[in-house]
């Protein structure tokens, strides 16, 4: 079966990675790709938006299943065009990605449907959200209703900060036009439940932990991920189960009667609260870099998975027991600016896996080329195992233009 992996970084990576452990793959393309996944697949320059020439070339071709990574390809309606063509396609329809791009949507479906999630109200007007903000407490979540590529939620420690936060997202229309969520702050401990969905069939990963901020203790800006590792041996089994029940198959089954059934991955970021499970968003795709740590445990056939999903039926994912480590090696600078076309050398002393966020061929090497620069993913039997081999690894890559955590997975050890 041929099969086109639609996107371009460490999650399209360990996605093609884990398509290419299938007998069923005779043939992996993937657009746009990078110099990892080069390794694996043949990489087309398409845009990973540029729907039409997609489809177009998922025709010519012969390709029998799509498999897409990028929220952004899932809002600009690459399912639906593609599901018009008569071509498999594994993501949810732009109507149900609604439940990442939307805050809004995705909380009233919540309050609808009696999911738990922190209390909020939505606003346009800058005035009614002031006047909100300051009859609540502090802190307070404020988040822009819109796709804003993780940049839209600010935590306003103090009333000055949510009022300039209000005025950039509602007055100077800083990310766009679009409306203000005001969130009750929630404390506990955050992870990742990724679940394969079709329709109210569901079949779940195992949990992750991201590391958002850019330095040790969960210090610095925000970042698209630092590091990820599964197990957590803070959430039970008890906790699983009822997340499972009332936030992950409540949802899907929520989808199906509002009649915008979700096909793919639904990705639960949930946090632990003193108060019991609750969600903090949803993403309507594979979570990075918890795709990195899940994916390498995957031990059925990614390709069979992929297209009963795509088919509607129902899952049935099977994992590997033991732990997964993933370090992030960053751009010095990142999340800010920074330089590019840093040489980098000794990857192949590397036992772990690699994927590839932002790297580039130059001159017959390997440089940098993006903020996340590649992940080096460690697996074992036990999660400090696991910590040290991804350490012992990241030690064995020469580059002098890059950063990493070093605490990553620290806090399953407290
Ligand atoms: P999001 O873009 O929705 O994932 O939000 C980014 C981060 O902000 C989350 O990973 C949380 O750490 C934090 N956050 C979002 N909403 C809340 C909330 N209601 N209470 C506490 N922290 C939150
Ligand atoms: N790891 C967070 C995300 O994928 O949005």
């Amino acid at each position: 079966m041929k099969v086109l992996v639609v996107g371009s970084g460490g999650r399209e990576h360990a996605i093609v990675e884990a398509i290419s452990r299938s007998p069923k793959a005779t043939k992996i393309y993937a657009a746009p790709g990078n110099a990892g996944i080069a390794t694996l697949a043949e990489c087309v320059a398409i845009k990973d938006t540029d729907v039409e020439r997609l489809v177009e070339f998922a025709k010519e071709n012969q390709v029998e299943l799509t498999v897409v990574g990028p929220e952004a390809a899932l809002a600009v309606g690459i399912v639906d065009r593609f599901r018009e063509e008569g071509l498999n396609i594994f993501g949810p329809t732009k109507a149900a990605t609604e439940i990442e791009s939307s805050k809004d949507f995705a909380k009233r479906l919540m309050v609808k449907y009696g999911v738990p999630t922190a209390g909020y109200a939505t606003f346009t007007a800058f005035d009614e959200a002031l006047d909100y903000v300051k009859r609540g407490s502090l802190p307070t979540v404020l988040k822009y209703d819109g796709l804003a590529a993780g940049k839209g939620v600010v935590i306003a420690q103090t009333m000055e900060e949510a009022e300039a936060t209000l005025r950039d997202m509602l007055l100077d229309t800083k990310f766009g036009e679009g409306r203000v969520v005001i969130e009750e702050f929630l404390t506990g401990e955050e992870f990742s439940l990724m679940c394969f969905v079709a329709g109210n069939k569901i079949s779940p990963m195992p949990v992750a932990q991201d590391h958002k901020r850019a330095y040790d203790n969960d210090e610095g800006p925000n970042t698209g991920g630092m590091g990820a590792y599964t197990e957590l041996p803070f959430i039970t089994a008890e906790d699983h189960a009822y997340a499972m029940e009332h936030i992950m198959q409540r949802v899907a089954d929520a989808m199906v009667e509002e009649g915008t059934p979700f096909t793919g991955v639904l990705y639960g970021g949930l946090m632990k609260t003193p108060n019991g499970i609750k969600v903090i968003e949803f993403n309507a795709r594979f979570g990075d870099p918890e795709t990195e740590v899940v994916l390498p445990r995957l031990k059925s056939d990614a390709v069979e998975l992929f297209m009963t999903v795509a088919k509607g039926e129902q899952p049935a994912a099977e994992w590997h027991e033991g732990a997964t480590l993933g370090i992030v090696l960053a751009s010095k600078g990142y999340p800010g600016s920074y330089d590019k076309g840093a040489v980098i050398r000794g990857i192949e002393n590397v036992e772990s896996k690699i994927y590839h966020m932002g790297t580039a061929i130059k001159d017959g090497e390997l440089v940098t080329a993006g903020g996340r620069v590649m992940i080096v993913v460690a697996s074992a039997s036990t999660l400090r195992e696991a910590q040290q081999r991804a350490r012992e690894d990241i030690a064995k890559i020469e580059c002098d233009n890059l950063f990493h955590r070093t605490d990553i997975g620290n806090k399953a050890f407290r």
